[in-house]
């Protein structure tokens, strides 16, 4: 699914669904991010068809877009919640979540948020330590309540994606050595305030091609296959998200390409009797956004041309991080433009302040810019560096446009902030 389908171009301007956007610049101004409600429906079936009458859950990857309407849009499609915080756990409550279909993973889970989620009675834990266990049991004990706990294992896969969202390699932070993980279990075993309910893996995101996860899920059914043998038996198995989507020419893999497989080998293997857990983010919401910009000016160089606009790598950080490649297109047509070639560069005081580079563009100096596949680890990334308040969010659906998230205001930047009293710093 790529963002063309929902934001097309009617009489030479560019749409959100049936609302043009220079529309809704109009009215919410820019750096505008828009969700399209049709999209982030259409790629939640994508999944719900793939599991259909199977025994699944699809766990929206939290991190990825954590805007309440679109938390509240798949709890009410009926997904469960992967949550990385503390946060993020008030967050999916406060869309509606029931706490049964959440899933906490994150290698760092202070006691403050294991307590709140004992307390909330989330699904389990992605446990990924020895000394997160300990806490774990620690906690639990003390609260009177058993922790339910899956080991997030760490089976030393590539997936070939960029190295700072590859997360299933032996050198990465996350998860527990796979051939130590029988030992933590029976570790888990001995302690009466763990209850042991599943496995969990993630090898990492914008995964375009399936065998990885296979590869993934093969050593995860011989480690289930071996405490099974000892008595432990686990009850579901999760393979985390990562499924990618198409930025430019990738060609992903589609749900079902993922699933069908995967319920083929628990078949096969006897093992049908486990839930599958999925924990999807960027693809079910990075097609159903874009990031609205005006281009403030056109700058030529002997080198090089800038179209300098008014979102940045603050509103939008991928480019910057991981050099990550967005379409951009102008909202307006101009046939009586030349087209050139510029980079789409930010304010912001940095050379990594690029949006996009290298792209031929027939554009003026006013003109508006959709930035393309911005629905994931956008809004979610940005911050307010430079003392730029953060861009306003908008949901439309059909002919209505909703406001998620008001712009920030200039007195939003430092309304939290404290001057130290006069009299003791002079003092
Ligand atoms: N589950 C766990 C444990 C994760 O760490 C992640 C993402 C997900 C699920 C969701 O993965 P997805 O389906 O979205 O690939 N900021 C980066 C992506 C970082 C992903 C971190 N973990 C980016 O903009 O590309």
């Amino acid at each position: 699914m790529t963002t063309a389908s929902y934001f097309s171009a009617r009489d030479g301007i560019l749409h959100a669904e049936d609302i043009p956007l220079p529309e809704l610049a109009e009215r919410h101004g820019t750096p505008l991010y828009v969700y399209s409600r049709a999209a982030l429906r259409a790629a939640w079936q994508a999944y719900a068809d793939a599991i259909a009458g199977r025994d699944a859950l699809v766990c929206y990857g939290v991190k990825a877009n954590s805007n309440l309407a679109v938390l509240h849009e798949f709890q009410r499609l009926g997904a469960g919640f992967d949550i990385v915080s503390g946060g993020e756990l008030a967050r999916v409550l406060a869309a509606g979540a029931s706490p049964k279909r959440v899933v906490f993973s994150g290698v760092g889970k202070q006691a403050w948020e294991i307590r709140q989620a004992l307390a909330a009675g989330i699904k389990c834990f992605n446990v990924e330590s020895a000394a997160e266990l300990e806490r774990l049991a620690d906690i639990a004990q003390e609260m009177g309540v058993r922790a339910p706990v899956s080991l997030r294992v760490n089976p030393d896969v590539d997936a070939h994606t960029h190295p700072y969202i590859s997360t299933g390699l032996k050198e990465n932070k996350f998860g527990v050595d796979i051939h130590k993980a029988p030992a933590l279990y029976r570790q888990a075993r001995q302690h009466p305030a763990l209850e042991i309910v599943g496995v969990d893996c993630h090898i990492g995101s914008q995964i375009t091609e399936i065998s990885p996860y296979l590869d993934a899920l093969d050593k995860l059914l011989t480690l289930i296959e071996g405490l099974a043998d000892e008595g432990i038996t686990l009850r579901h198995l999760d393979l985390g998200g990562g499924l990618g989507i198409r930025y430019t020419d990738e060609t992903p893999p589609h749900p079902a390409d993922l699933l069908n497989p995967v319920f083929a080998a628990l078949h096969q293997r006897g093992l049908h009797h486990l839930q599958v857990i999925l924990e999807p983010g960027r693809s079910l919401v990075g097609n159903a956004g874009i990031l609205l910009t005006r281009v403030e000016y056109l700058k030529r160089t002997e080198v090089r041309n800038f179209a300098i606009v008014d979102a940045a790598m603050n509103d939008l950080m991928r480019p910057a991080l991981y050099e990550a490649w967005h379409g951009v297109v102008p909202v307006e047509t101009r046939a009586q433009v030349a087209p050139e070639t510029y980079d789409v560069v930010g304010p912001i005081c940095e050379s990594g302040d690029w949006l996009a580079r290298e792209r031929a563009l027939a554009i003026e100096q006013g003109d508006l810019l959709a930035i393309q596949s911005a629905g994931a680890y956008g809004f979610s990334m940005a911050s307010q560096y430079n003392s730029r308040p953060r861009a306003a969010e908008v949901l439309v659906d059909g002919q209505d446009a909703w406001l998620i998230r008001p712009r920030e205001s200039i007195h939003d930047l430092f309304a939290q902030e404290r001057v130290p009293h006069r009299d003791k710093v002079s003092s």
